[in-house]
């Protein structure tokens, strides 16, 4: 996706890398002035005191007290200086905005829940897995924590990065005045994955924004046509298939308006929604591209989305090292080293599930990637 602009030192569209960089340009241009000073004399003096220029030995002196305090106060001035600016620089990037927009950012191993503290919904708030929507010129309030090892919420284009450490809570604020796709990252070496554990940011501009969260808060997981094959996959995905061992997808996974209440897997309410999977393992799955069965040049995984989401399903800690998902093709994975052995769902029964998911959509007017650059 577009959006990434580095332009210097970092995307200037977010007020707090702008902070960043003005803070950063007095460091800078003192640098500059010291090292054309230093330099600058030192060329004078080795060409000026030449051996071939100077016959005599030159003046000889020991000493010389108003030189060394000049020598040690300048510095000081300027470390001071430059301290005075830091700091009202860091206040100013950490005094919380009453305006602002709280989000929160729980890193798991490895993927990303995003949720929205104000939108309340039945049984809980707003959730989205590794997409994050927030509002363009707005600071926006986020919280990182983790539920097992440390992680870090890094997306630059917005601004700052924190460490999500368990039993912490971490705030600041960030903000852009651009509407566009950011890319996130996890920025802490957390496991076999890390690497899979990317997210999107999609900054809205606020009407947009303002359509998002309603339709998101008001939303109500459709019902599958009688029939269809999104309702057996909804049979599926609620009750799983005791027969084979396939545990119920609703045991990890949620889905808002459903009985679908899963905790410990990502909430899966605007799935259809989303244009990626696994955490970013792949992106921009477009609506036209669901429909083509080549292979997708750019994607990690050499196959079209229907492929990718039918291969995740049927076995994603196959794709994805170190998933916690089970395995739907009898096969056998670990999990804290203890080897468990998944159930199992025939083809059909597993396109059944992602027809399901496939319908799980926000309202066109509500869906945050439409016609973003
Ligand atoms: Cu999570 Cu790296």
């Amino acid at each position: 996706m577009n959006g990434q602009q580095f332009i210097f030192m970092g995307d200037q569209a977010s007020g707090y890398n702008r902070e960043i960089l003005q803070m950063s340009l007095w460091p800078l241009a003192l640098s500059i002035l010291i090292f054309l000073g230093v330099s600058g004399a030192l060329f004078y003096t080795v060409n000026r005191f030449r051996e071939d220029r100077h016959d005599a030995a030159p003046q000889q002196f020991h000493g010389n007290n108003r030189l060394e305090v000049v020598l040690v106060l300048v510095p000081v001035v300027i470390v001071l200086g430059l301290s005075v600016l830091a700091v009202r620089s860091l206040v100013r990037l950490n005094t919380a905005s009453a305006q602002a927009l709280s989000v929160e950012a729980v890193g798991r191993q490895f993927w990303w829940q995003f949720s929205y503290p104000t939108s309340k919904v039945a049984g809980g708030v707003v959730t989205n897995g590794n997409e994050m929507v927030m509002p363009t010129k707005q600071r926006v309030s986020v919280t990182t924590s983790s539920l097992d090892v440390v992680h870090g919420f890094w997306a630059p284009n917005i601004g700052g990065q924190r460490a999500s450490i368990p039993g912490s809570n971490k705030t600041w604020e960030v903000d852009t005045d651009r509407q566009a796709v950011y890319q996130g990252n996890c920025s802490q070496l957390c496991g076999a994955s890390h690497s899979n554990m990317r997210y999107k940011v999609i900054a809205l501009d606020q009407d947009r924004w303002t359509a998002f969260i309603n339709a998101a808060t008001a939303y109500t997981a459709p019902t599958p046509e009688p029939g269809s094959a999104a309702e057996r996959g909804y049979t599926l995905f609620t009750q799983g298939k005791a027969s084979t061992g396939a545990v119920a997808c609703s045991a990890c996974h949620r889905v808002q308006g459903t009985s679908a209440g899963g905790q410990s897997g990502p909430d899966l309410s605007f799935f259809g929604t989303r244009r990626t999977l696994g955490a970013g393992m792949w992106e921009a799955m477009t609506p036209r591209q669901w429909e083509e069965t080549e292979v997708q040049p750019h994607s990690p995984l050499k196959f079209s989305p229907a492929a990718a989401l039918h291969a995740w399903i049927k076995h994603s800690p196959v794709v994805k090292p170190g998933s916690l998902m089970p395995r739907y093709d009898g096969g056998e994975y670990k999990i804290n080293g203890k080897v468990q052995k998944g159930g199992l769902l025939t083809d059909a029964e597993i396109d059944d599930i992602a027809a399901y998911l496939r319908t799980l959509k926000l309202p066109e007017e509500a869906d945050y990637w439409r016609g973003i650059p």
